[in-house]
């Protein structure tokens, strides 16, 4: 949106210094500190001979201002550009009323494929606030990508093959209910891990059941297998219900269990590579030279570990989907493991070994709900969507004007849940909060949608349409020349996220956006305005509507019109 003005402006220097526009052009960017201007030339860029301060004054007494550039200063080795507020307003927000929900998208990552495997719950186990965290981070990597024109797939890899199963269906022979399975898979299956795991510790000889069951499984046996593939797909089955509330689909419902020949394969490979060492029956890996440690690869019963099924895994990834690039969001505590499995693929010598990457995330404290500290997310959700409801009651009067309350509160609870997790470095740890989250005038998820339903509000109510000519000279304030600035921002703040992969770039960016449009709802308003200066404010607000819903919608969320 910028192109134009950059344009101009390097022809015009090019004219003057006989530089290339080719090299003049790189050299402009938007100003950091907008206190001389809105673009910044970098003078030494231009590598001409002497000294640049002198070059840049020259330069800027000899520069022709016009009515789309209307100042030049030079300061220091700077040259600093002014560019008519009308000219730039007008381009902003024509260029956000035409690409509409793909405004600031691009095309970078088109013909290039990208697996982003995210959330990897392990069934029979609660699905923990680490579990939390990979689902909506890896959601936003994934549609970010998209945003940016790659082919990406979702992959979820359930933790879903291991002794644990084996143990699980021994626990199932004995304290199973079909009912109770049918009913609900992810708590009663809960329930006999923990119930088995528990007689486990009294009575030793249930391990070696288990062993042995997991053995069979491994080994192909279908009266093992039947069971196995129940719980699996009854778990499944539920996990879709919850990630449909969280507008959440995989394209690919994989899991450690689903790993074939790529394990013995990649067994193979890594003997031919000298790379493995027996003991005691068991197989390892040395990386403790690469300062990883000394890893597992094959137990003494000659079945598979986490590992292992991993390196199977990628082989058989790369070979389905030929990705250029493969993104695994997974907490920190697995660093470790990650770095074993990434090196592993090098010391293998495969081509791709370079598209490998580890996305990762601090913890979570004190996340629990009322009823315990065991989580899982459906809770979670449904004790954020009760609070939220909680408040909205609070405000009788607008309550009232809520068709449907109870998805709006779902979708409040949802993106106060987001926003909080959303607001730091991934890497950072934090301490779970209710009343922190939960706020809607704090910097919370409540608070952006609130801002949204208030803009969707402004122009239900306005007396004027939207017109996409409006005369934006009028927009004179300097609210809302913040506004257009930070509109004109967004596409590059997704063109660093999507090098950061960092959400708060974007929950950073809508809450400073959202604070321009609060303080300018004194200043700028639409009702009992004449007509001209009406629409070219509700043009603006409209504008910023969008690119507000439209980073919700980035982050997983659903952006509500009325609350
Ligand atoms: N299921 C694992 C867990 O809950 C996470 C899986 C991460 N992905 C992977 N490819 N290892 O800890």
């Amino acid at each position: 949106m910028f192109d134009q003005f950059k344009e101009q402006i390097a022809s015009q220097v090019s004219a003057l210094s006989g530089v290339p526009t080719t090299t003049v052009e790189p050299a402009i960017d938007l100003a950091k500190n907008t206190t001389y201007g809105d673009l910044a030339l970098v003078v030494p860029q231009l590598r001409i001979r002497g000294n640049p301060v002198q070059i840049a004054k020259d330069l800027a007494e000899r520069f022709k201002v016009d009515s789309a550039i209307t100042g030049v200063v030079a300061t220091g080795p700077y040259l600093n550009f002014r560019i008519s507020r009308t000219t730039l307003t007008r381009s902003v927000l024509r260029a956000v009323l035409d690409n509409g929900s793909k405004y600031g998208w691009t095309n970078d990552g088109r013909g290039k494929r990208v697996i982003v495997e995210f959330s990897s719950p392990n069934i029979a186990k609660p699905f923990h606030a680490g579990h939390l965290r990979s689902t909506i981070i890896g959601n936003f990597i994934y549609k970010l990508h998209k945003a940016h024109g790659w082919d990406a797939i979702s992959m979820n890899y359930l933790g879903d093959w291991g002794k644990q199963y084996g143990l699980l269906a021994v626990g199932f022979e004995r304290l199973g209910s079909e009912e109770k399975l049918v009913a609900d898979p992810i708590a009663h299956l809960f329930e006999i891990y923990v119930a088995i795991n528990a007689a486990a510790e009294e009575d030793t000889s249930i391990h070696d059941e288990a062993r042995a069951y997991f053995k069979r499984m491994e080994d192909g046996d279908e009266s093992a297998l039947s069971l196995w593939r129940r719980f699996r797909e009854l778990s499944i089955g539920k996990y879709k219900e919850t990630y449909a509330r969280l507008g959440i689909n995989f394209d690919v419902y994989s899991g450690e269990s689903q790993v074939g020949d790529g394990i013995a394969r990649a067994m193979q490979l890594l003997e031919e590579a000298n790379l493995v060492e027996d003991g005691d029956g068991a197989k390892f890996i040395d990386l403790k030279a690469h300062k990883l440690e000394k890893a597992v690869l094959q137990k003494k019963d000659g079945t598979s570990l986490y590992l292992t099924r991993d390196i199977g895994a990628a082989i058989e990834r790369y070979e389905t989907y030929n990705f250029d690039k493969i993104i695994y969001v997974v907490a920190s505590q697995q660093d470790l493991h990650l770095k074993q499995l990434f090196k592993i693929i090098k010391l293998l010598d495969l081509p791709y070994a370079d598209r490998f990457h580890h996305i990762n995330y601090g913890l979570v404290k004190g996340m629990s709900t009322r009823k315990g500290t065991a989580v899982f997310l459906d809770d979670m959700l449904q004790e954020s969507k009760e609070k939220m409801h909680e408040v909205m009651r609070s405000n009788e009067q607008k309550y009232q004007d809520v068709v449907n309350p109870d998805q709006i509160a779902d979708i409040l609870g949802i993106s106060a849940i987001v926003i909080q997790d959303m607001a730091a470095r991934r890497i950072k740890d934090y301490d779970f909060d209710w009343g922190r989250i939960l706020n809607f005038e704090g910097d919370t998820g409540p608070y952006l949608q609130y801002a949204h339903a208030r803009l969707c509000s402004l122009e239900r109510k306005a007396h004027v349409k939207l017109n996409p000519d409006a005369d934006v000279s009028l927009l004179t304030e300097d609210v809302a020349h913040e506004i257009v600035i930070l509109i004109s921002r967004y596409p590059d703040v997704l063109a660093a996220a999507i090098k950061t992969l960092e959400p708060c770039n974007i929950v950073q960016y809508i809450l400073k956006l959202s604070h321009a449009i609060s303080s300018a709802w004194e200043t700028l308003k639409v009702r009992d305005e004449a007509e001209d200066l009406a629409e070219a404010r509700l043009l603006l607000y409209v504008c910023a509507r969008t690119v507000l819903g439209n980073a919700l919608t980035l982050l997983g969320l659903v952006p509500v019109e009325r609350m």
